[in-house]
């Protein structure tokens, strides 16, 4: 090559990066996509559109239309792709990334549609969709749209919000919003936390005192340091806080739209006052009280006891299509069951040598059913029998063995737990407390803090990476009486927490480009009212 074409090449290699560059920054997708290549021109449709979802595809037209209207079209379907403006169908080659990988491309020269989304399935065309709504500009007579195409894909598969309507409930309006900002930046699973000392959130049919009972008191009742014997008689007639399993489906299903999935928590052994509030022949100490003892264990070596974990199992199991059961398990007071003689004589037939044996046993029994049911457990990373806050009176023999094929939720301890869960074989989420609680204060965990995590700790080979599967944030509501309050801690955080998730941690952008691509994304939050004032 003689030196003019060189400089001729590089004078043009410049250029196209120069344009591109600036382009990119125009168009603004949050979380970053994979891949973008913009094309010179701009897409215009007018308001009125007509679109083929191709059926094959599982994506829900409704919530296409819903979309599609908010984008300021007004949408009609139509039976075949060739009529159509708008197209979403699945790829005929799979597209590579999986379920929740997409194409988009939007070109004035292709001859059937101007928009086409593809995937290999419901949710890479709900993220199709997504990102479609924030490359559009609306004005008066049109719809314009930078001409591009998008390859998408996410990196980790586990991009979770919590949410513990224990302490205090929300209810399903608040619960549906929450859901659509989810699938606006693309997380794909609601944790729902629906059982804690504070309350029973989810209806039960085999015991209705769950929901008599148990659903009555939430964290204003009991941080007041409420006995369970004025429980009763301060609270009896109170409307009870929960979900009916009508509710529940209706909630499945709005989710399922959206291309997010739920996993319930129902915790086993402890953190379960609210049930053993109602049935006292359930804890370990307030059988033996006669009463209900507030933080009690579960007396999960009884054989009623057993029977009521598993039917409780059994409900939410065929309520929750996701195939995935938290047992929760984290902070159990073993006090109770130290004094308990039926769970000392237990533990001295089966030779189980400490408490935290016996609750790494207990993990394996639920383990076991929840299996043979067709799901996989999760559970916090005291699950695994480890001392995680090297409490003096834990001792952790780690004779007994957590269940293969559980999945570890990390949340406290040192972060080197990560290590040696996945050396034992486990497959973990990251919810480190100090990077991903929501209900932390914004001087703990700043927005940039939470761009700024890892879901990959230090020293983990990259031959094991695959075994983080992602990361979960988590609203914990002590504090959050309100649905304002609520939306104060959540937003805007869990925009950085969607890129954490869907990024490679190695090419995630700095921080203020991060908040350049969150501008779009703001301006919603704070016209739904979700951030209101400019200090957050
Ligand atoms: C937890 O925050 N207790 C899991």
């Amino acid at each position: 090559m003689n030196c003019l074409k060189l400089l001729l090449l590089l004078f043009f290699n410049a250029l196209v990066i120069l344009v591109a560059a600036q382009k990119i920054d125009d168009i603004r997708i949050l979380p970053q996509p994979f891949r973008i290549i913009l094309n010179p021109g701009v897409v215009t449709l007018s308001h009125s559109v007509n679109v083929y979802v191709d059926p094959k595809t599982g994506a829900d037209a409704n919530y296409i239309w819903i979309v599609l209207q908010d984008i300021g079209f007004r949408p009609a379907f139509v039976k075949f792709e060739k009529q159509a403006d708008i197209i979403f169908k699945r790829s005929t080659d799979t597209i590579p990334g999986g379920t929740e990988a997409y194409q988009l491309t939007i070109d004035q020269n292709v001859s059937k549609g101007r928009i086409i989304g593809i995937a290999n399935g419901g949710s890479g065309i709900i993220y199709a969709l997504q990102t479609l709504r924030q490359l559009s500009n609306l004005e008066e007579n049109y719809i314009k749209f930078q001409a591009c195409v998008i390859y998408d894909k996410p990196f980790f598969a586990w991009r979770a919000f919590m949410l513990d309507e224990s302490r205090h409930f929300q209810g399903k309006e608040v619960v549906k919003k929450l859901i659509d900002e989810m699938a606006r930046i693309k997380l794909n699973t609601f944790h729902w936390h629906l059982v804690d000392d504070q309350g029973w959130r989810i209806e039960i049919k085999k015991y209705p005192l769950l929901t008599k009972v148990s659903s009555k008191s939430d964290y204003s009742h009991l941080s007041k340091g409420i006995s369970p014997k004025q429980w009763d008689s301060l609270y009896h007639h109170r409307p009870g806080f929960f979900y009916t399993q009508n509710e529940i489906r209706e909630i499945v299903a709005y989710a399922n739209a959206r291309g997010v999935r739920i996993i319930p928590e129902i915790e086993i052994p402890g953190h379960a006052s609210a049930s053993i509030y109602a049935y006292p022949w359930l804890g370990a100490s307030s059988k033996k009280a006669g009463q209900p003892v507030s933080g009690d264990l579960y007396l999960v070596t009884d054989p009623r006891v057993k029977k009521f974990l598993k039917d409780v199992l059994d409900e939410i199991i065929a309520l929750f299509p996701a195939k995935i059961i938290h047992i929760g398990g984290d902070e159990a007071n073993y006090a109770h069951w130290q004094q308990s003689e039926e769970i000392n004589a237990f533990m001295k037939s089966e030779n189980i040598p400490t408490y935290s044996d016996l609750q790494v046993w207990t993990n394996n029994k639920m383990s076991r059913y929840i299996s043979s049911k067709g799901c996989r457990m999760i559970g916090w990373n005291e699950i695994t029998g480890d001392n995680i806050r090297g409490e003096t009176h834990i001792q952790a023999s780690q004779k007994e063995k957590l269940a293969p094929g559980t999945i570890v939720q990390f949340w406290d301890g040192a972060v080197n737990l990560i290590n040696k869960a996945i050396d034992r074989g486990y497959d973990v989420v990251n919810s480190n407390r100090f990077f991903t609680y929501l209900d932390y204060s914004y001087e703990t965990t700043s927005f940039e803090k939470a761009y700024s995590f890892n879901p990959i700790p230090e020293g983990i080979a990259a031959k094991d990476q695959n075994k983080i599967l992602g990361l979960g944030a988590q609203m914990w509501g002590e504090l959050t009486p309100t649905e304002q309050r609520l939306y104060y801690q959540i937003f805007p955080r869990l925009a950085a927490y969607a890129e954490v998730g869907w990024v490679n941690p190695a090419k995630k952008s700095s921080y203020p480009e991060f908040l350049k691509r969150f501008m779009r994304i703001e301006s919603i939050w704070r016209k739904k009212g979700y951030i209101v004032n400019s200090s957050q």
